[in-house]
């Protein structure tokens, strides 16, 4: 079995105020925590960024192509440079500097037991209500909620097919679910937190500087 990461770093982090996958934490920059936890569980890693980072060296990375003006359009950017070989893709937020390779192990042993995907989630610890025109219009059942996270990883030939238009989503297991693929919710981290605001910054780096 191949399995390849496709790490997506080629977003401008409107949020954030600046590109945040570059920003340094704990003695290396955001992207290189969650390259280096891809490649510690994946047999190559193809890297997205933004297009005039196109040429910068990245060691750490097998493959580096330019990213697309959305996130799924340059999760496709990241497709294209996988070996046609590879029969396990993961994808992963570069965002996430948090996530270790047990996270994308446990994403992978979920394929490879035969699911179409496998998605990294935790449990909801606030209450959801579904709002409309500023009033709450119903408050869901936490208990059937989960909150997901990248890695996610899929059957290579899925992904591809759940890829094949231009749809965009905000993760790519919805793409599968959309296809009619199935979906396998396993453990996540509530660490594993993607950098948004800056002060997200501070607490990541307080904690990987505990590991
Ligand atoms: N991403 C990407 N290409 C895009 C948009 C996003 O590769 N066109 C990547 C980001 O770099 C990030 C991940 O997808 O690693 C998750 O996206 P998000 O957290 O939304 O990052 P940004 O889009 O950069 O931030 P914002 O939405 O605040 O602009
Ligand atoms: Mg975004």
């Amino acid at each position: 079995m191949s399995t390849w990461a496709i790490v997506v770093a080629a977003g401008s982090g409107s949020r954030f105020g600046g590109p945040k996958q570059y920003e340094p934490l704990a003695g290396r920059r955001v992207l290189d925590w969650s390259v280096r936890a891809a490649a510690d569980a994946c047999d190559g890693v193809v890297l997205v960024v933004p297009d005039e980072r196109r040429y910068d060296p990245e060691p750490a990375a097998t493959v580096v192509v330019p990213g697309g003006d959305t996130r799924s359009a340059s999760v496709r950017c990241g497709l294209a440079a996988v070996p046609p070989h590879a029969d396990v893709i993961v994808v992963h937020d570069a965002a996430r500097p948090l996530a270790t390779a047990a996270l994308f192990n446990a994403a992978i042993d979920a394929v490879h037991a035969g699911a179409d995907g496998a998605v990294c989630a935790v449990s909801v610890t606030d209450t959801i209500k579904r709002v409309a025109d500023g009033r709450v219009a119903e408050t869901l059942d936490r208990r059937r909620l989960v909150s997901v996270q990248t890695p996610q990883a899929f059957n290579a030939a899925v992904l591809r097919q759940a890829h094949a238009g231009s749809e965009d989503a905000t993760d790519d297991a919805a793409l599968v679910e959309a296809a009619g693929g199935r979906v396998i919710v396993v453990p996540g981290d509530p660490y594993n937190f993607k950098v948004t605001n800056p002060d997200d910054i501070v607490v990541a780096a307080a904690l990987l500087e505990r590991r």
